[in-house]
């Protein structure tokens, strides 16, 4: 079986060891010291001056909208444009907060929004916002979107959710917009088991971003901001300051746990980043020569911080026949996001305008993905491989000689060899069941 991700965190083992002793000396384990380390440390990674850490991705893109509306700079009813490709908590909180969804089209070959799409769909209507999703570590145009929603005064906040450490000539993804979010879940580029992140080189958006992550209150601003907000909502004393809370927030706060993993993963995330590019490489090298699949551009793209890997087939027919291939392999896979987000039973319940989307459709009818993660072993990769090779007309595998990228830490057989022997000794120390099986799993992965 090759599932969608193996491991919940980069260098596992020791990840686990690390967490228990911090857990075991922490003083505290609720917002705190490690929260604004890790925050610090990813501002840093992203290029960003400010970065703001959630409970999760959903989370983060729920309190960027909520920032906008308390800063005014949306209002009830304003329009905003999304990328029809996305994940349901992107679009959720447009509804939520009373806004006004608009389905954006994406590209099947790029995945994502282009600015034509977007073009497009300004010659139809107009939006205040766009919301724009980069989609499984690919992403569109962004530099040209950037330029266009500055010339038709639009505000544009990326959900980078999928896209941690993608590069483009003109970027990395995350940094195109007024804020980006970022997730942590397990199975993202680096994971802090549930986590999420904003980041955003605007002070009065970071401001409102800590005011709405924590019940409205002040208590995360530095002492500028809190006299700032005293001043304004006439709050005179500490003691009314404690239980002061000054415009609609939620509690969306992380813990330290979080603010831990994220300092810890965030060392071995580049190396992450550069795996998953070498085995995307691979990994598309074959899937290119087949006539079944439509090819994924990514010629825009500098750096590809692959998410997963997409494979788009040139008709839902053919498609019924690689999800049955890849099913026959035990490669786990999924259909490519949320699809056409239109066609969502929430959607149809709360949405009443739709779009033309033939380009998410398409993606929607004949895609799939699977996982891409530095775990992957050469013999996975050589499964991968025969599942997107052509079929040959003797209906033979087709074995690639790929060498998986060894990077830093990251030797994927090794890993694989470490994560049997650890699955060893939790079967040794729960007395359940000899260890004979797994030794000779182990011996066989080392032997590969
Ligand atoms: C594009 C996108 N946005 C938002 C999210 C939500 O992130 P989380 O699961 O951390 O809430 C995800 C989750 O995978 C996602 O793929």
């Amino acid at each position: 079986m090759i599932p969608l991700m193996k491991n919940a965190f980069l260098n596992e083992r020791q990840t686990k060891k690390e967490l228990a002793e911090f857990i075991c000396q922490a003083d505290r384990l609720s917002m705190s010291r490690q929260c604004a380390r890790f925050e610090e440390k990813f501002a840093a990674f992203q290029g960003a001056k400010q970065a703001i850490l959630f409970n999760s991705g959903g989370s983060a893109n729920l309190a960027m909208l909520q920032t906008l509306k308390n800063l005014g700079r949306l209002k009830t009813g304003d329009r905003v444009g999304f990328s029809s490709l996305t994940w349901a908590t992107n679009v959720m909180p447009i509804i939520q907060l009373g806004l006004v969804p608009v389905a954006v089209d994406c590209e099947p070959v790029t995945l994502n929004v282009m600015s034509y799409n977007l073009q497009q769909r300004l010659d139809q209507t107009s939006i205040r916002a766009m919301f724009i999703t980069n989609a499984l570590g690919f992403a569109g145009d962004l530099d040209v979107i950037r330029q266009l929603c500055k010339e038709r005064n639009i505000i544009l906040i990326e959900d980078n959710c999928e896209a941690l450490g993608t590069e483009l000539p003109a970027g990395k993804t995350g940094s195109f917009g007024i804020m980006a979010s970022f997730s942590f879940f397990v199975a993202h580029h680096m994971s802090t088991i549930e986590g999420g992140m904003v980041c955003t080189d605007d002070e009065s958006l970071a401001e409102m971003l800590k005011i709405v992550r924590a019940n409205g209150w002040d208590r995360n601003l530095d002492e500028a901001g809190q006299r700032k907000w005293r001043t304004m909502g006439n709050v005179n004393s500490e003691f009314d300051a404690k239980y002061a809370f000054y415009d609609l927030g939620y509690n969306l706060r992380p813990t330290e746990i979080t603010g831990f993993l994220g300092c810890n993963q965030l060392q071995y995330l580049p190396d992450n980043i550069a795996v998953r590019e070498s085995n995307y490489i691979s990994l598309e090298s074959v899937a290119k020569e087949n006539t079944d699949l439509l090819e994924i551009d990514r010629t825009h793209i500098k750096r590809l911080s692959n998410f997963a890997f997409p494979v788009l087939c040139k008709s839902a027919e053919i498609r019924k026949r690689y999800r049955r291939r890849f099913s026959e392999a035990q490669v786990e896979i999924r259909p490519m996001i949320a699809g056409n987000i239109q066609a969502q039973p929430f959607y149809r319940k709360y949405v009443s305008e739709f779009h033309d989307l033939p380009g998410t459709e398409k993606i929607h009818n004949c895609g799939f993905y699977f996982g891409n993660y530095p775990e992957l072993t050469r013999a996975d990769i050589n499964t991968l491989c025969s599942c997107l090779a052509m079929p040959n007309e003797a209906g033979e595998k087709i074995e690639s000689e790929y060498v998986p990228a060894k990077y830093g830490q990251f030797d994927p057989d090794a890993a694989a060899a470490e994560a049997a022997l650890h699955v060893e000794q939790n079967v040794l120390r729960s007395g359940e069941k000899r260890p004979g099986r797994v030794n000779r799993k182990k011996k066989e992965i080392l032997s590969q």
